[in-house]
């Protein structure tokens, strides 16, 4: 804040190149798509497709589109949610995800979130005291490091290995972990690499 003859005058000012749009990696893909040259006639496979809604196969079923329609239409919904996600969608993710869980489940357990972003960001923030690391796969998913140092957790990284499908290393996890360990972070399909990891090899994760 400045004083200019008695008068207040704030100093806030627009920093151009610091939109929203174009902090997102999908602006970066954008520009890299438009300045392929495909002048030589080669087919481009676009290796940047992260939205799923594009392929008719990911359509969501009738009975999903009607239960969104329907509620929007009953205006029970309208109001101001728990943050943590309503009580009956917590309850209905419960008991999905109990359908394969060696454990259960209670809706107190469910925290929905509007997107992984914000799940990085609750986890973190809970996780994160003094002395603390996290294990997050290398090569992995850009936005943990940045949130894991804002809250300032140490990250410590494991291997995925190219050879066997991008499966954790686990040597090097048991390398890296130690009591100050507050998570490991598998991201399943992975990206960037998109693979799916075993039911196997997940539970030697576990
Ligand atoms: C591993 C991973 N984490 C977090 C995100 C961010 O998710 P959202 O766009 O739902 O916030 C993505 C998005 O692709 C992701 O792949």
């Amino acid at each position: 804040m400045e004083c200019e003859r008695g008068q207040t005058k704030w100093q806030f000012r627009q920093k151009s190149s610091f939109t929203a749009g174009n902090l997102a990696v999908r602006a970066v893909v954008n520009k890299v798509m438009e300045n392929v040259d495909n002048s030589n006639g080669k087919p481009i496979i676009a290796l940047g497709n992260g939205d799923p809604s594009k392929f008719s196969c990911f359509r969501i079923s009738e009975r999903a589109e009607d239960a969104i329609v329907s509620a929007v239409r009953s205006a029970k919904y309208n109001g101001y949610a728990f943050s943590a996600g309503m009580p009956c969608a917590r309850s209905a993710i419960a008991e999905y995800l109990n359908k394969d869980l060696p454990y259960k489940l209670s809706p107190d357990d469910v925290y929905a979130t509007i997107g992984c972003s914000q799940a990085i960001e609750i986890l973190l923030s809970v996780l994160a005291r003094p002395g603390a690391n996290i294990l997050l796969p290398r090569p992995g998913y850009p936005y943990y490091e940045a949130r894991a140092a804002l809250s300032k957790l140490e990250v410590r990284h494991f291997n995925l290995v190219p050879e066997r499908g991008w499966e954790v290393d686990l040597d090097n996890v048991y390398a890296l972990a130690d009591e100050n360990t507050v998570a490991m972070v598998i991201i399943n399909p992975g990206n960037p690499c998109g693979n799916v990891l075993s039911y196997p090899h997940l539970k030697k994760v576990r």
